[in-house]
């Protein structure tokens, strides 16, 4: 199977559009699908919190492209954990939830049909700091955006808890991908079929009680904390982490049509040290911002 080679976007060296094609595709929970496509160029360059805009290709519905997190980059087709070099690596595997026209359509896709990649998009997680303890928390498909991010930490001796909440069991798929990069896994549903009963801030407050708050060498607790999933709980996961003092990082999932800073659709609230606030894009200068530093709706 082959592609043609990726084309450098004129805006950004590191930025491609990529004809892609899928080789594998598949059902992991509930509405949820993970899609392996062959795109070495951006699969080899990109790092841990970026995305790519997906299309698919030659069809005109729907016209704008959708973001994806790179869930993880594989080196050949049927790797089920990432070997080698980055810059190896040739495949990227996307996992989503059905939601609207692009997914729906993308639903249907088997392997050999062709896609248009552009990316890798975004600043990624490289302001988030090596603390020795580092908690990620996931809320619904949030924990797309933060496999990698969870394994490079791993990998480099970090200790990584990793907290994921959803409504209900159904919706958890591919956990073992996160024990498999050594990462502390808990697990937190809403009607209580799988792990704890309640939101996954229940969950963090049941692992770190405010006594074992930073500063305590006894207790295990984390020291910087990074989050995706809807805003509401990003929100909640920020304010629990200021209430007790840890730095919190945040991937934004804003709708997005361009990707790349071009139409203003994807801006936020961000506070300025002036103590206002300005737009900021979340395709450029996210989607990874300090917690703090959002205005939340
Ligand atoms: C950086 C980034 C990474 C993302 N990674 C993933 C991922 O890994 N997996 C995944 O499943 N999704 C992810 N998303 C969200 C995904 O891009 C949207 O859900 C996308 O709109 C789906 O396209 P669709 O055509 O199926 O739905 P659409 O037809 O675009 O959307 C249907 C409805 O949802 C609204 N909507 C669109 N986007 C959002 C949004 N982000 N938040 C709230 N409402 C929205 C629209 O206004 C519309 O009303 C990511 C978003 C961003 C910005
Ligand atoms: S999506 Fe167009 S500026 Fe961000």
């Amino acid at each position: 199977m082959k592609t043609s080679p990726p084309e450098p976007c004129p805006s950004s060296p590191s930025r491609r559009v990529e004809d892609a094609v899928i080789v594998s595709h598949r059902q992991t929970a509930a509405n949820t699908f993970r899609l392996r496509v062959e795109c070495p160029g951006i699969a080899a360059s990109a790092t841990a919190g970026q995305f790519v805009m997906l299309r698919i290709a030659d069809r005109v519905d729907p016209l704008l492209g959708r973001p994806l997190a790179i869930y993880d980059t594989y080196r050949s087709v049927d790797d089920d954990i990432p070997h080698g070099e980055r810059s190896e690596r040739r495949f990227a595997d996307f996992v989503y939830v059905v939601h609207g026209r692009f997914t729906t359509a993308l639903q249907s896709l088997g392997p050999g049909e062709r896609m248009t990649l552009w990316g890798p998009l975004g600043n990624g997680y490289g302001n988030v700091p090596t603390t020795g303890h580092l908690l990620l928390v996931a809320g619904g498909i949030g924990q797309t955006a933060l496999l990698t991010l969870g394994r490079d930490r791993a990998v480099a001796g970090e200790k990584v808890t990793f907290c994921w909440g959803a409504s209900s069991g159904s919706a958890f798929g591919d956990i073992e991908d996160f024990r498999r990069a050594g990462l502390d896994v808990h697990l937190a549903t809403l009607d209580g079929s799988v792990g704890a009963r309640g939101t996954v801030i229940d969950l963090l407050d049941g692992l770190f009680p405010l006594q074992s708050a930073p500063g305590d060498p006894s207790v295990a607790a984390p020291r910087h904390v990074t989050c995706c999933g809807p805003d509401g709980m990003m929100a909640a996961v920020s304010r629990w982490s200021e209430g007790r003092g840890l730095g919190c990082h945040v991937s934004l999932e804003a709708p997005m049509a361009c990707g790349i800073g071009i139409c203003f659709t994807c801006v936020a609230r961000v506070k300025d040290p002036g103590g206002g606030w300005d737009y900021k894009r979340t395709c450029i200068e996210g989607p990874v911002f300090a917690g703090a530093s959002i205005e939340w709706a």
